[in-house]
């Protein structure tokens, strides 16, 4: 099997560019020599089995655990802030948990988001009948969807999902990827991390797949979806 990860450096026409970037915990290389690009206007997904190196990946975006070799680019400038900073500055991130507030009601936790509550409910109006209610006592859907309208009310241009399916009835994924989709066509870079290729797949218009920490596949999705990928995931 040949990995065909390129490394390309242009950082005019990717909004996040990862070059070459090495990382993990303590002693342990969780990801290796990795380079991943996403331009403006592009879904891309990032698969691979339960323990590939995705969300360490993530972290290293975000700001969570520093690179041990290479460098993260965000919007044309190498990533040297830290994590709240860098969601500051336009990278909407999607943690593996579930990031609302469980004891505020959907309204406040719209409010508290740094995007505009109006914008929110205009792209899941689905959430305007559960204003009152708390976070906490909504279905793992709606807790989804009021996370995903949060953080594409604040306009990202960088959205980093990881995982967001997980758990979830078909319907309700199909939702959520219809709006990053959407997003992604107003020009945000969109990584969608996800564990089942299919999910991902259907929207996204590249693809990466991690293994035991390091890039297996650089390629559409069309490619990927038409071959077998059982041994991308050993
Ligand atoms: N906090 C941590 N401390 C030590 N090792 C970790 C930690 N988080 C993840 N790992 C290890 O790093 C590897 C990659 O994990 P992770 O990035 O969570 O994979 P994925 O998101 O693809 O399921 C795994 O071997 C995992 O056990
Ligand atoms: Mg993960």
């Amino acid at each position: 099997m040949v990995a065909n990860t390129k490394r390309i450096l242009d950082l005019a026409e990717n909004r996040l560019v990862v070059d070459d970037v090495t990382t993990g915990y303590l002693d342990h290389p969780a990801v290796r020599n990795v380079n991943l690009q996403v331009a403006s206007g592009e879904v891309v997904a990032l698969l691979g089995a339960n323990g590939a190196g995705k969300t360490t990946l993530i972290k290293a975006v975000v700001g969570l655990l520093s690179a041990w070799e290479g460098s993260i680019y965000l919007n044309g400038e190498k990533a040297s802030s830290p994590t709240f900073k860098r969601v500051r500055a336009g990278i909407g991130w999607l943690p593996d948990t579930r990031s609302i507030f469980m004891g505020l009601s959907v309204e406040e936790n719209l409010r508290l988001g740094r995007g505009d509550k109006e914008l929110a409910l205009e792209t899941f109006p689905e959430l305007k009948p559960l204003l009152k209610r708390r976070g906490g006592v909504l279905s793992g859907g709606q807790q989804q969807m009021l996370a995903v309208a949060r953080v594409l009310a604040s306009r990202p241009q960088i959205v980093l999902a990881d995982e967001l399916s997980v758990g979830l009835a078909p319907q309700i994924v199909d939702r959520l990827l219809e709006e990053l989709w959407r997003a992604s066509r107003r020009g945000a870079a969109v990584l969608l991390v996800e564990q089942f290729a299919r999910i991902a797949l259907d929207v996204a218009d590249r693809s990466y797949v991690l293994r035991r920490g390091e890039l297996v596949f650089d390629g559409s999705a069309t490619e990927l979806l038409s071959r077998d990928i059982s041994d991308l995931y050993l």
